[in-house]
C-alpha cells in the first residue's frame, strides 16, 4: 500500500530516450557549510541543444528549499516546481541561471547527495544524488566544466576538497576558510564530489608514462594513517597497469582518495576525488584478512580504471550502466589476475558469479545487461550489470584475441573521449577494429537469463574421429520468451587417455541452436576439457563420466577446469548423498585422499589445492537443483565432509602442521596460498564440532599473528557448542572493539552460525550497543551476513529467519531506501525453494509491500519479486 502523498513510482524506458533540451556550458557551484544547514549556489550557463526536441528547461531537484532563482542576474518567478522537477518554459537559446537553495546534510540518512559521515561532509551522486544538492539536468549525457567553491569553519573542517585542481584558497573572517577547485574535463554531474572534514593525509607520487608527476593523497581519520600503505601501493600499480595494458595515462596533477565509514556501496569514481568505504581502503595484517587485502587492491584498481572507462568516456543514459561497470570489472579482474595467480582469481570470480549472479538471473528480478526499463536505477547496480557485464567483455576479448581487443579499445577511446555513449557503440568498436560481425553477439546484452549449454560426444573408432555436439537453450525470464541463439565462445582442449594434452586450447564459436564440431586423426577416444577458463557464462551440462572428470582433475593444463572437474565430482557426490544418505562415496573420498597426499608431497599450488579441497557452497549446489532445500543440502554436504575427515584424519592433521605459520607475515600469493590451504584443512578437521575441534580452533586463534588466522579460527568455532567459542569471541571483541571494520567481522561471524540458539544470538546482536541501523557496513555485517551466508538458518522452517530480515527492511525503508532495497535480494528467489519455505518467503515480501510510505526503491524490488 502506498499513501497518496508519495510520488507514484514511474517506469523509465530505454526506448523513450531523447537528448537533453539544453547543454550546460559551465557550472559554478558554491557551498557554504554552516551549522544546521548548507547553502548551495549554482550558476549554470545553458545553451539550447539543437538535438533536443523540447524548448522547456526541466531540472531535477529533491529535498531542498529553493531560496531564489535568477536568469541573467534578474530574479525569475516564471517557473513551476512539481514531482521533483523545476520547469522553465522557453528560457531562450543562451542564458545563465542562478539557483540558491538550502539543504540539510546532517539529516540525510539516505547517504545520497551531500551527507555527513562521523562529522565529515561527503557526497555520493551516482546515480541520481546530484539532484539532492541543487536543481540540474541530472542525467549522464549532460557534460560540463565544473568550478567549485567551498566555505566552512577552518578548525572543524580543515580539509576542503572537490574535483580537479586547486585554484585558490584562503582565510576568511570569523575563523572560516575556503577553497576553489576547477576540473577542466567536462563531466556529468554524477561524477561531482565534495569532501569537508578533519582528516589526515597520506601522500605519495606517481610519474606517468610521459614523465608527468601526479600527487597521490589518501585522506583518513586520525589514527588510520598506518592502514593506508596497501591502498597506496595498489593505486600506483593500477596507474602503471592501465598505461601498460591499455595505454591510458592519468590526465590531472592530483588524485585523491577519501575513506568514509558510512557508505552505501564499495566506492565511487568521482573525477580525481574517489570516495571509498573505509572497508576498501584500510588494510593492516592485524585488522584485515587476505581477502580484504585482495578486495582493497581490486576496488582501488576498479575506481582508478573508471577514470577512462566511465569518466573520460561515460554513459549516455543509465540503461548503459554496464558500459562502464562491466568493462571496469573486467579491467579490475585482469589487473588482479596479472598481479596474483590467474587461475585462483578466475575460480573465485566464477564461484561468486554462480552463487550471486546466476540466482539473480533465474529470479523474477532477472534483467538484461542493457535493461529496457527500470523504476529506480539504484536497484540496477546488480551482479548482472557488473559481473555478467564483465563476462560479456571477457567473451569479446576471447573472440577477438588480446591484440585485436586492444586495437578495439584504442579505437573506442579515440572515438569517444569526452562523449556519453552506449553499449552498442562499444560493441561497434569491437566489430570495426576486428572486421567481425558482432550483431548476434549483441543479443547477450539484450537477453536475460543464464543459458544452458549441453554437450554430447561421440567417438568413431573406425574413422578415428571425435564429434562434439553443442545444444544451447535460453530460459524464459520476465517479459522475455522465445529467445534467439547466442554467439558463445567455447575454449576447448583435448586430452588423451593418459592425460596428455593432444589439442591445446582452441576457441570454438557456437552460434546455432545445435552445432557439431568434428576432430579427425584421433587414434583413441579423447577426454574433452570444455569451457576452459569459463569462457562463457553458461550452465554447462556434459556427458563426461566420473572417470573423465578424475582424469581432468589430475591432468588438465587449464587451472580453472582442473578445479571445475573436482567440483563437478563433488556436486555429483553430494547429490548422491542427498538421494540416499547411505550412498557409497568411497571413490570420491579416496580421490580427496590423493589431493591431500599431493599437498603433503608439496606438489602443486597451495592456493589451488585449498580450493580443490573446498566443497561447493550450499548456494552453488542449490543452483543445480530443481527445488532448493538448504537444510537437506547442508545435511548431505556435512555428511561428505565428515566422511572425508574420518577417512583422512591423520593426513589432514599432518597437512595442517606442514602449513603452519613460519616466518614473518606477508601477503605474497605464496603466503596467502599457504594460509588458504591450512584453513581449508582446518575447516574439514573441525567439521564435527566436538571438543577436539574446539581446542584445535582455539589453538589456531592463540597462535595467530594476523586477522586471516583469527577469522578462520572464529569461523571454525562459530557453529560450536563448546566453551572455547565464547572465550574466543569475547577475546576478539575486547581486542578489536575500537576498530569498527573488525567489529563488523565480529557481528558477521556470529550471524553465520548454524546452531540452535541463533535467533537469540541475532536478537542480542541487534540490540548490542555497537549495532547502528544507520551505518550500512554494520547493517550488512549482521543482516546480509545472515541472509546470504547462513542459508540453513535464514531458511529455517519456522520462517523466523525471513521475519528477522523483513523487520529490518521495513525499518530501513524510512532511513536508507537503497540499503533497504538491497536487503530484499535474498527473498526474491522464493519460487526456487520448497513449498513450505516459499509460503513464508512470500508472506515476508507481502508484509513489506503492505508497509505504508514504501520508497520507490523497495517498492520496485518487492513488487517485481512477487510477480
Ligand atoms: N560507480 C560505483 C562503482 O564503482 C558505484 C556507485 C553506485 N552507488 C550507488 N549509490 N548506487 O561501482
Ligand atoms: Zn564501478
Amino acid at each position: 500500500m502506498r499513501t497518496e502523498n508519495a510520488v507514484a513510482p514511474k517506469t523509465i524506458y530505454l526506448k523513450d530516450y531523447t537528448p537533453a533540451p539544453y547543454l550546460a556550458k559551465q557550472v559554478n557551484l558554491s557551498f557554504n557549510l554552516l551549522p544546521g544547514k548548507t547553502i548551495v549556489t549554482s550558476e549554470v550557463k545553458y545553451v539550447k541543444n539543437s538535438a533536443g526536441a523540447s524548448h522547456d528547461l526541466v531540472l531535477d531537484g529533491e529535498d531542498q528549499t529553493i531560496l531564489s532563482v535568477a536568469k541573467n542576474g534578474q530574479p525569475l518567478s516564471d517557473y513551476t516546481v512539481a514531482d521533483g522537477q523545476m520547469t522553465i518554459a522557453n528560457p531562450g537559446d543562451e542564458f545563465t541561471l542562478t539557483i540558491i537553495s538550502e539543504i540539510d546534510p546532517a539529516a540525510n540518512t539516505a547517504l545520497e547527495g551531500l551527507y555527513q559521515s562521523q562529522g565529515t561532509y561527503c557526497t555520493q551522486c551516482e546515480a541520481e544524488g546530484f539532484r539532492r544538492i541543487t536543481y540540474y539536468q541530472d542525467r549522464p549525457d549532460v557534460l560540463s566544466v565544473f568550478t567549485v567553491r567551498i566555505e566552512a569553519d577552518a578548525k572543524a573542517y580543515p580539509v576542503l576538497l572537490s574535483n580537479g585542481n586547486l585554484q585558490d584558497s584562503g582565510k576568511l573572517a570569523d575563523g572560516r576558510h575556503y577553497t576553489v577547485w576547477h576540473d577542466p574535463f567536462p563531466k556529468p554531474c554524477y561524477l561531482f564530489a565534495l569532501v569537508a572534514g578533519d582528516l589526515e593525509r597520506v601522500a605519495d607520487t606517481f610519474t606517468t608514462m610521459t614523465g608527468r608527476k601526479v600527487d597521490l593523497h589518501i585522506y583518513v581519520r586520525s589514527g588510520d594513517e598506518s592502514q593506508c600503505s596497501h591502498a597506496m601501493e595498489s593505486l600506483k600499480k593500477s596507474m602503471k597497469w592501465d598505461e601498460e595494458v591499455y595505454g591510458r595515462e592519468y590526465q590531472l596533477e592530483l588524485f585523491n582518495i577519501v575513506a568514509v565509514s558510512d557508505f552505501n556501496m564499495g566506492a565511487m569514481e568521482n573525477t580525481s576525488l574517489n570516495i571509498f568505504n573505509t572497508a576498501l581502503v584500510l588494510a593492516h595484517q592485524e585488522t584485515a584478512t587476505d581477502s580484504d587485502f585482495m578486495s582493497v587492491e581490486g576496488v582501488i584498481g576498479h575506481e582508478y580504471f573508471h577514470n577512462w572507462t566511465g569518466n573520460r568516456v561515460t554513459c549516455r543514459d543509465w540503461f548503459q550502466l554496464s558500459l562502464k561497470e562491466g568493462f571496469t570489472v573486467f579491467r579490475d579482474q585482469e589487473f588482479s589476475a596479472d598481479l596474483n595467480s590467474r587461475a585462483v582469481l578466475r575460480i573465485d570470480d566464477v564461484n561468486s558469479l554462480r552463487r550471486l549472479q546466476f540466482p539473480e538471473d533465474g529470479s523474477p528480478l532477472a534483467h538484461s545487461v542493457q535493461p529496457d526499463q527500470f523504476i529506480e536505477i539504484s536497484n540496477f547496480y546488480t551482479k548482472t550489470i557488473y559481473d555478467k557485464g564483465a563476462e560479456l567483455i571477457r567473451m569479446q576479448h576471447t573472440l577477438l584475441g588480446a591484440e585485436t581487443f586492444r586495437k578495439a579499445t584504442d579505437l573506442y577511446f579515440d572515438r569517444y573521449d569526452g562523449h556519453a555513449v552506449t553499449c552498442d557503440d562499444f560493441v561497434q568498436c569491437m566489430a570495426d577494429a576486428s572486421g567481425r560481425d558482432l550483431s548476434q553477439f549483441f543479443r547477450w546484452y539484450k537477453q536475460a537469463g543464464t543459458p544452458t549449454l549441453q554437450v554430447s560426444s561421440q567417438y568413431d573408432a573406425a574413422q578415428q574421429s571425435y564429434t562434439l555436439t553443442f545444444r544451447q537453450s535460453q530460459p524464459d525470464t520476465p517479459g522475455q520468451t522465445d529467445k534467439q541463439s547466442l554467439h558463445i565462445p567455447v575454449a576447448l582442449g583435448l586430452l588423451d587417455a593418459n592425460g596428455k594434452e593432444i589439442l591445446p586450447t582452441h576457441v570454438l564459436e557456437v552460434t546455432a541452436r545445435e552445432q557439431t564440431f568434428t576432430f579427425i586423426d584421433l587414434p583413441g577416444k579423447p577426454v574433452p576439457s570444455i569451457l576452459r577458463g569459463f569462457s562463457a557464462p553458461v550452465k554447462l551440462e556434459t556427458d563426461l563420466s566420473d572417470d573423465d572428470l578424475r582424469l581432468l582433475q589430475v591432468h588438465d593444463t587449464d587451472g580453472f577446469n582442473k578445479w571445475e572437474a573436482g567440483q563437478t565430482l563433488a556436486l555429483r557426490t553430494i547429490q548422491r548423498v542427498m538421494a540416499d544418505s547411505q550412498a557409497d562415496i568411497s571413490q570420491f573420498i579416496a580421490d580427496v585422499g590423493i589431493l591431500i597426499e599431493q599437498g603433503l608431497a608439496g606438489r602443486g599450488d597451495k592456493a589451488l589445492l585449498a580450493r580443490a579441497l573446498s566443497l561447493p557452497m550450499i548456494g552453488v549446489i542449490g543452483q543445480y537443483l530443481p527445488v532448493i532445500d538448504p537444510a537437506a543440502i547442508d545435511a548431505a554436504r556435512t555428511s561428505v565432509l565428515k566422511q572425508i575427515k574420518s577417512a583422512h584424519k591423520e593426513a589432514l592433521a599432518a597437512l595442517y602442521d606442514a602449513n603452519r605459520n613460519t616466518g614473518s607475515f606477508s601477503i605474497t600469493p605464496e603466503a596467502m596460498g599457504r594460509r588458504a590451504l591450512q584453513h581449508a584443512v582446518l575447516e574439514i578437521l573441525t567439521t564435527t564440532n566436538g571438543t577436539g575441534c574446539a581446542s584445535r580452533s582455539k589453538a589456531h586463534y592463540d597462535a595467530a599473528d594476523n586477522m586471516t588466522d583469527r577469522v578462520t579460527a572464529l569461523a571454525c568455532l562459530s557453529d560450536s557448542g563448546q566453551p572455547q567459542r565464547a572465550e574466543v569471541f569475547a577475546d576478539f571483541y575486547a581486542r578489536f572493539k575500537n576498530y569498527p571494520l573488525v567489529v563488523d567481522k565480529w557481528f558477521s561471524l556470529q550471524a553465520i552460525a548454524n546452531r540452535e540458539q541463533i535467533f537469540n544470538d541475532l536478537a542480542m546482536l541487534r540490540s548490542h550497543p555497537d549495532f547502528n541501523i544507520k551505518n550500512p557496513n554494520r547493517v550488512r555485517s549482521l543482516y546480509t551476513a545472515f541472509a546470504i551466508n547462513n542459508p540453513v538458518k535464514f531458511h529455517d522452517p519456522s520462517g523466523k529467519g525471513y521475519a528477522f530480515l523483513r523487520d529490518a527492511i521495513i525499518e530501513l525503508n524510512a532511513i536508507n531506501p537503497q540499503i533497504a532495497a538491497r536487503m530484499v535480494m535474498p527473498l526474491r528467489e522464493w519460487k526456487r525453494y520448497t513449498p513450505a519455505l516459499q509460503a513464508h518467503m512470500k508472506a515476508a515480501l507481502q508484509a513489506v509491500l503492505d508497509t505504508p510510505d514504501l520508497s520507490s526503491d523497495v517498492f520496485e524490488v518487492v513488487s517485481k519479486s512477487l510477480n
